[in-house]
């Protein structure tokens, strides 16, 4: 097969600005997935490795999770930033271990840990208490009528807000967590961070500052959140170590809001851009138990993981050697012509709708049941309540190739 042998092509794939341009990055990954879908990749700035950009080939990747391994590269950091770790660490290419650095029967042992938490029978007893924040964050829209900054002013605040309860952590405290968790994997969009970025080690230390003390007032004083579960968590009859506590904390807090909150924005902005599925909706809400999972496919907010590779092997004919890593282009799955015929048609009654937003095989979205009742949820209550729903100028993207939405989502509308 023919390779894509050309360094624009990499530098693209790694830059931030493809991320914040859907129509640029919507070309070259359709290019890649025609042309050459395990790319091998080059880019300035970053050591190389295999694009995947094809549902087949991440589900291969995915499902062999003992072949290609979590650690030690989840995700693509310049080559300056991985030594700044090794050097904070002594060594290691880790600051964290949390589940997503983890592999085999230590992943599964601290995965167990809060999966229970996190499945449906569980998160039923929610639903009261979502619907609750999400008639209040509605509530604030129409207050607000007739238009607002759908980003800004509701969709980082409501995932944030759910979360945060989920873990323990109070309301007064969420603007500091919001801080802290963008300063760990959030993006260098100016606009999104206003000073530079503090250092890794000072913003893990605002983290476990805070986490231990949290840990500390949930072991006097049980209660019913995940602090009071991860404070009592024992693997192997031992307690969880140090690291891997912080770690928990650090990785239900930071995946738990930007996913989400990306896409109830990306959802509300398809539904704005397809006026008959926003008639269908209309006329049937309950095509959300569905439709969710459009949404998910269509943003798409995660746009990689990594893996590496334990040994030599094969993909799609490529010969992979033992310790090269590879990116999972999931939004490149998710609209992949050999697995849906319309890939870039938003369709939120689409059957049955396969797709790899949330990823594929053990390390399969730990959050995925409760984001997408928080999104059914918050589409139910707006459209209780809000009519006519128009763009109020030009939405714009956040340029970043980790997760990454919307940054800009103004909108007008009429409330009932
Ligand atoms: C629409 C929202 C969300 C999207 C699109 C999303 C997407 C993803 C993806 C792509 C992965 C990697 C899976 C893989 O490696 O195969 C992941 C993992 C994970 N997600 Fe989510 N996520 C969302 C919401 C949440 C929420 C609300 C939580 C809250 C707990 C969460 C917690 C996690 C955790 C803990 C992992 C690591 C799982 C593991 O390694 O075993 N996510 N998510």
């Amino acid at each position: 097969m023919a390779t894509l042998a050309s360094a624009p092509v990499d530098d693209a794939i790694v830059a931030p600005a493809t991320y914040a341009d859907p129509a640029a990055y919507d070309a070259l990954f359709t290019r890649l997935r025609a042309e050459d879908p395990v790319h091998w990749t080059e880019p300035d700035g970053y050591r190389p490795f295999w694009s995947v950009t094809k549902f087949a080939d991440i589900q291969e990747v995915e499902r062999n999770a003992a072949q290609y391994l979590n650690a030690p590269r989840m995700l693509l950091r310049p080559i300056a930033v991985e030594e700044q770790v090794r050097k904070l660490t002594g060594g290691s290419a880790l600051m964290l271990r949390d589940i997503v650095h983890m592999d085999g029967r230590d992943h599964m042992a601290h995965r167990k840990l809060t999966q229970a938490w996190f499945m449906p029978a569980r998160l039923k007893a929610l639903e009261d208490d979502l619907r609750a924040l999400a008639r209040e964050f509605v509530g604030r829209m129409a207050a607000a009528g007739p238009s607002c900054e759908f980003v800004d002013d509701v969709a980082v605040w409501y995932p944030l807000r759910v979360i945060m309860r989920i873990l323990g952590v109070p309301v007064e405290d969420e603007a500091k967590m919001l801080v802290l968790t963008r300063d760990i994997f959030g993006p260098d969009d100016p606009d999104i961070r206003k000073g530079p970025k503090p250092d890794l080690a000072s913003t893990i230390k605002g983290f476990t500052d805070y986490f231990g003390a949290l840990t500390e007032a949930r072991r006097r004083d049980p209660s019913d959140d995940i602090a009071t579960l991860l404070s009592a968590a024992e693997v192997d009859g031992e307690p969880i170590g140090t690291l891997e506590l912080m770690s928990y904390y650090i990785i239900i807090a930071t995946a738990g809001h930007d996913t989400t909150s990306s896409t109830i924005a990306g959802g509300l902005l398809a539904l704005i851009q397809n006026p008959a599925e926003m008639k269908k909706l209309r006329a049937d809400p309950a095509i959300l138990s569905s439709g969710v999972d459009e949404m998910a496919r269509w943003v798409s907010p995660v746009k990689h993981f990594f893996r590496t590779a334990a040994s030599d092997c094969e993909l799609r004919g490529r010969k992979i050697r033992e310790g090269d890593s590879l990116m999972m282009c999931y939004p490149s799955a998710n609209r992949d012509e050999e697995v849906y015929a319309d890939p870039f048609r938003f369709d939120l009654s689409r059957p049955p709708n396969k797709h790899l937003g949330f990823g594929y095989g053990p390390h399969l979205c730990l959050g995925q049941h409760l984001a997408k009742m928080e999104i059914r949820i918050f589409f139910e209550e707006l459209l209780e309540r809000i009519d006519d729903i128009e763009l109020d100028g030009d939405p714009a993207w956040i340029a970043s190739n980790f997760v990454s939405g919307l940054k800009r989502l103004p909108i007008r509308y009429k409330t009932r």
